[in-house]
């Protein structure tokens, strides 16, 4: 597959300890396909987005991307976080250009602004592209801050929950973003997320993982008839059988999420 990730174990070593976090963890995901994993506080999952992104070695296993080993971070990855984190003294536009800045020096100001207000058109921030952050609500920060991680056009995006912030409606104008944005980008997306309701309207299949030392407990493809992109069509019959379906079996896989 596009992403295989194998036998995945990782530790952190303290003075005094070893805490194993990851343990026998295996998935692979489809080139274009979207990925939610979910699991319990504390099992893993941001240390899983750091090894893919190959920002640590893992202790054992491997990860490979189009079958070439991670061992480095590549610019073919693009993440984004709960928390925007964006620079205060640049406007929105030049928050979204800083990773053309590193990556792709070759490409001319007034390309790269090209770029940047395409992506902002597309989450309905056009008019805010001259905006400071301190300007701009918690849901638009992060509609930056996804734009800024495909501003390079990256293969792969790395969401660890991005929308965990946000107030519910704001949660749910995200979705339908980001949904778009896959439409008209193409990438491969693993999302990290406590939300069944998110994972089920924007995932093919949802993995989830066990208590700490995390490996994967069980696999759910997605695949609920749907009519459009709207968040509608999770209230279908479908989508909650879907979604009743996948609550009981991460309740099988652990007491507490
Ligand atoms: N850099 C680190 N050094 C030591 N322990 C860490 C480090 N990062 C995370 N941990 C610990 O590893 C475990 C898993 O963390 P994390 O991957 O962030 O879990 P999750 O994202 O699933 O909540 C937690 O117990 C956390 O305290
Ligand atoms: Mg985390």
């Amino acid at each position: 597959m596009y992403i295989d990730i194998k036998e995945l174990s990782h530790k952190y070593s303290t003075a005094d300890e070893d805490l194993l976090v990851l343990s026998d963890l295996s998935f692979s995901v489809g080139k274009e396909q979207f990925v939610s994993i979910v699991g319990p506080s504390g099992c893993g999952k941001s240390t899983l987005t750091k090894l893919i992104a190959g920002l640590s070695v893992p202790l054992k296993g491997k990860i490979l991307i189009s079958g070439s080993p991670v061992d480095s971070p590549r610019e073919s990855i693009g993440m984004a976080f709960q928390n925007p984190v964006l620079l205060e003294w640049r406007t929105a536009l030049d928050n979204i250009c800083l990773p053309l800045e590193i990556v792709s020096p070759q490409m001319t100001r007034i390309q790269k602004i090209a770029r940047a207000t395409e992506l902002l058109e597309m989450v309905g921030l056009k008019d805010f592209s001259q905006s400071r952050p301190s300007q701009l609500s918690g849901g638009m920060k992060q509609r930056v801050s996804l734009c800024r991680s495909l501003v390079h056009r990256p293969e792969i995006l790395i969401l660890d929950e991005p929308f965990g912030a946000l107030d519910a409606f704001t949660r749910e104008g995200l979705w339908k973003t980001l949904k778009d944005l896959k439409t008209s980008e193409n990438f491969t997306c693993i999302l990290i997320t406590h939300d069944l309701r998110e994972a089920i309207y924007l995932s093919d299949e949802v993995v989830i993982l066990t208590d700490r030392p995390g490996k994967v407990k069980k696999s759910v493809k997605i695949n609920f008839k749907r009519n459009s992109n709207s968040i509608d069509e999770l209230y279908s019959k479908e989508a909650t059988k879907m979604l009743a379906f996948l609550r009981k079996q991460i309740e099988l896989s652990h007491t507490r999420l």
